[in-house]
């Protein structure tokens, strides 16, 4: 799920009444000098606090949030044992850290923000686009600008929205400048860091807007106009998705041509997601 302003506010408001409702009280470590608290707080209590600083871990770091935590307040052994566990899986907070210092092409040097994507973690759809713009830039997440903006309205006359049901990510992480179209070699820098997204999405369907996102995942040669409005197989490990290929919601603001098929589309994606 991604991070909700009132997820946030009554996270925090648990937080404050624990610390507030508590007693404290202070002692001084006997060789150092320096103080700690000794707070006698309740497992819930405890737990309200963890999971909002787990929240403004995940606002910071990638902006979604990750599965919800359950700590062992009691057993020091085994929330030891769990938080090093952790961290040998993958996960969408291990990449997004990972694309953050990413230099494996010359776009590391020019992004302002990379852009991992954002939505929620079992995504009916993933929608993936070309590369994050100016916008895109300033802000580290994906289709905030006018492209954004009409790829939300389109989404959600099919009652999809990267809020509730989707994940919306780019072909590459950072911005090319000028918006050219990404190099192939920063394409193929950036495969690894899709491919594992898409593997810990399993997403239902992946919809491709724009040529460079069909090109990148399908090898298409053909361009867009020739090759939406079917479903193809993306295979991946031993997982087979369904994808679609659109046009990208830049295109349809050129070209108002490309608005009745593009409809027709989402119509398309829609059924197959009833199915
Ligand atoms: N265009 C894209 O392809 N991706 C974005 O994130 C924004 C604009």
């Amino acid at each position: 799920m991604s991070v909700h302003f009132d997820r946030v506010v009554t996270s925090l408001g648990a937080a404050a009444r624990s610390f507030f409702c508590l007693n404290y009280f202070f002692y001084p470590f006997t060789n150092t000098g320096c103080y700690g608290s000794i707070i006698s707080m309740t497992s819930l209590e405890k737990q309200n606090i963890a999971d909002f600083l787990d929240l403004t871990n995940d606002y910071l770091s990638c902006g979604y949030l990750s599965e919800k935590k359950v700590y062992d307040f009691d057993n020091t052994e085994n929330f030891i044992e769990n938080t090093q566990g952790s961290k040998n899986d993958d996960s969408l907070e291990q990449i997004a850290l990972e694309i953050k210092s990413c230099q494996n092409c010359q776009l590391g040097s020019t992004r302002k923000n990379s852009v991992p994507g954002e939505g929620v973690t079992n995504p009916l759809v993933m929608v993936i686009g070309e590369g994050p713009g100016a916008d895109e830039d300033t802000l580290g997440r994906p289709f905030v600008g006018k492209a954004g903006q009409l790829l939300d309205k389109m989404l959600a006359a099919i009652n999809l929205s990267r809020n509730t049901n989707c994940f919306i990510a780019n072909i590459v992480k950072c911005r090319p400048p000028n918006n050219r179209d990404p190099y192939p070699e920063e394409r193929a820098a950036c495969s690894f860091f899709l491919h594992r997204q898409i593997l810990l999405l399993n997403p239902k369907i992946i919809l491709l807007v724009g040529n460079v996102a069909a090109q990148s995942l399908l090898k298409a040669t053909e361009p867009v106009g020739k090759i939406r409005g079917k479903f193809f197989d993306y295979k991946i490990e031993n997982v087979t998705i369904p994808v679609l290929v659109t046009y990208h919601p830049s295109a349809l603001l050129h070209n108002e041509n490309y608005k009745r098929p593009a409809w027709e589309d989402l119509k398309l994606l829609r059924t197959k997601i009833d199915g």
